[in-house]
């Protein structure tokens, strides 16, 4: 039944699509397969990227966060039966930003790049993020795969070369328009150009470069978007893109002279010219998939990008643009979040608030911060962190409900067998009559339980993974009043009517446990398999195929009853006292 229903819910066939700027439609260098804007509706198949991170500074909790959105979104479609699931994460490493930041710190850029790529690494195994491709940017897979798609942009004659001049901001890596830039004291009081939105200085740059015939895909990109309302999630960042296609859509310089910016992908055939960073890292999300080789058609356009808003135009008009040039149809879906503040301001090294996502994974537990961030993360507007704010969070939802919830209904004084108890259909009939011991709040409880499971698979879809957090959250406080409610302790188990009905009361929590475990395998996997461990639910009765709710009172058989429980009866997630969650390292 659920089965039925998620394939309902399940996405559509993907934007069929055609640059009518471009020439023609098929996915260039690839074989047939997956290509020509079947989106992920033909094959099933699904890659969600990370960006790929720059290497000027380590990591900070922002980076993570948007690591965990897209692992929680490939985790939980691996819960699906069907065909893989790749998760791509890298670092982005070319580019004046890397250039300078390497200068600055007196390092060849090889070996910044080197240090800060191994902590993004390091860092991502930590928190346990299911990557299956890191990517470099500097690796020759990727060289070659950025020639190639050069390549096919400049035969399809939408490069040129001439002068192009403009404000150029390193640190966002990108030129800006007259009305983006404004005049404000630097740091020795004499006033410079700075870039409107970011803050970071500008400074005007004059050169022959090649250039990008952008202006003629405003057409051919709201009509992606026309067509496909999903396409970019939530909707006011779809909004916000379709506002700018109503506004000057300049063509776009390609390349810089590389006496000024020579860490880079040189343009093939031109030595004096660079490719621009953000051509070359957005070619990262083709080169994961072994573009230009014809692998990659099996997969794009069934990719789901993850970004965050500071660069939505560069994923959502320049990418898109640059594929149908390509003669490749956009992704699939770009998902897009806000930012984390810290203590109501935004992080930066100048202001010394950075905070180190290593010191909160050992301070909180791997599980106990990612789902923090997930869970307190609105994609649609920023959000404030602070440390208060994790312990009452963490010791609130995950000891005290549900590590209390387990552990209470799993204790010896109520379960001295160990065994998965027996459900009584007499006292908890699927139509209320004059035998049942249920009450209509139980009722209630079950109503809601069953229903999780479709709601969490429509926050999934829309992601709103701290919706789905959210309503699992609800039935967890829901499931422990059920408890509380009915008092099992109370019960006399020498009295048969009595032992039935608080065998049932376990049976139904436990089986409320299973459904919250499985759904929170995405975003806290050790946590949830410690939990279904617990109940003993095997490695392969944990897929969202096999939840199937409570089956006994559908008058179903249940696998589970009559099992033994379980060996590990620790904690399932000790509370975070005050002496754990001491200051964090500020860097
Ligand atoms: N290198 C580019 C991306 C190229 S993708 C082809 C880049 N790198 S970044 O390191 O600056 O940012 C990587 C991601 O981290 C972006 O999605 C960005 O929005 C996100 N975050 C950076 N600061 C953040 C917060 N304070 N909060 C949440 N996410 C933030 O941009």
């Amino acid at each position: 039944m659920l089965r039925a229903a998620l394939r309902r819910l399940g996405p559509g066939p993907g934007p069929r699509l055609c640059a009518r700027g471009s020439r023609g439609c098929r996915d260039d260098g690839g074989g047939g397969g997956g290509g020509g804007g079947e989106g992920e509706g033909r094959s099933g198949r699904a890659c969600f990227t990370t960006p790929i991170f720059y290497v000027n500074a380590a990591p900070h909790i922002g980076h993570l966060y948007s690591a965990l959105l897209a692992d929680a979104l490939a985790r939980y479609r691996r819960l699906r039966a069907g065909p893989p699931v790749r998760l791509s994460t890298g670092t982005d490493e070319h580019g004046l930003k890397i250039q300078q930041a390497a200068a600055a710190a007196g390092v060849a850029p090889a070996e910044l790049c080197d240090r800060v790529s191994a902590q993004f690494r390091a860092l991502f195994r930590a928190a346990g993020v299911s990557v299956t491709d890191f990517l470099r940017t500097t690796e020759a897979r990727h060289q070659r795969a950025v020639h190639h798609f050069w390549g096919a942009l400049r035969a399809r004659g939408l490069l040129s070369k001439g002068l192009y001049e403009g404000w150029y901001c390193a640190s966002d890596e990108c030129f800006l328009p007259e009305a983006k830039v404004t005049w404000r004291p630097g740091p020795g009081g004499e006033r410079r150009p700075v870039a409107l939105d970011s803050g970071h200085p500008v400074c005007w740059t004059a050169e022959q470069n090649y250039i990008f015939r952008l202006s003629q895909f405003r057409e051919p990109l709201r009509r992606w978007l026309r067509d496909d309302p999903r396409a970019i999630c939530p909707d006011p960042f779809r909004r916000t893109v379709l506002q700018w296609l109503e506004e000057d859509l300049p063509d776009l310089s390609v390349s810089r002279g590389n006496s000024h910016l020579y860490w880079g992908l040189q343009v093939p055939g031109d030595p004096t010219q660079t490719i621009y960073v953000w051509v070359d890292a957005l070619v990262n999300y083709l080169t994961v998939l072994g573009y230009p080789d014809s692998e990659h058609a099996a997969w794009w356009p069934a990719t789901h990008h993850v970004i965050g808003k500071d660069i939505l135009r560069f994923h959502a008009i320049y990418w898109p643009a640059l594929l149908l040039g390509a003669g490749m149809s956009p992704p699939h879906r770009i998902y897009v979040h806000s930012h984390w503040t810290v203590h109501g301001q935004k992080m930066s090294k100048s202001l010394g608030n950075v905070v180190d996502p290593s010191t909160c994974l050992e301070r909180f537990t791997v599980d106990g911060f990612r789902y923090f961030l997930l869970r307190q993360g609105v994609p649609n507007w920023d959000c404030d962190y602070y440390e208060k704010k994790v312990v009452k969070l963490l010791d609130a939802e995950l000891a005290d409900a549900l590590g209390g919830l387990l552990n209470r209904c799993t204790a010896a004084s109520l379960n001295p067998t160990g065994i998965f108890p027996e459900f009584c259909t007499s006292c908890f009939p699927c139509v209320r009559g004059v035998t049942s011991k249920a009450q209509p709040e139980d009722y209630a409880l079950v109503r809601a339980v069953s229903a999780l499971p479709l709601q969490v698979e429509h926050y999934y879809e829309n992601f709103q993974i701290y919706k789905a957090l959210e309503a699992v959250s609800s039935c967890v406080r829901q499931t422990n009043s059920f408890v509380q409610r009915n008092a099992p302790w109370k019960l006399n188990r020498e009295n048969l009517s009595d032992a039935r009905w608080l065998d049932t009361i376990l049976h139904v929590t436990l089986e409320c446990l299973r459904v919250f475990g499985m759904l929170l395998q995405p975003v806290t996997p050790t946590l949830a398999d410690r939990l279904l461990s617990r109940l003993n639910i095997s490695e392969t009765e944990r897929g969202l195929q096999d939840i199937n709710f409570l089956p006994r009172y559908h008058g179903q058989p249940c696998p589970f009853e009559g099992r033994r429980l379980g060996p590990d009866t620790g904690l399932l997630f000790p509370r975070l006292d005050k002496t754990r969650a001491r200051a964090t390292k500020i860097s």
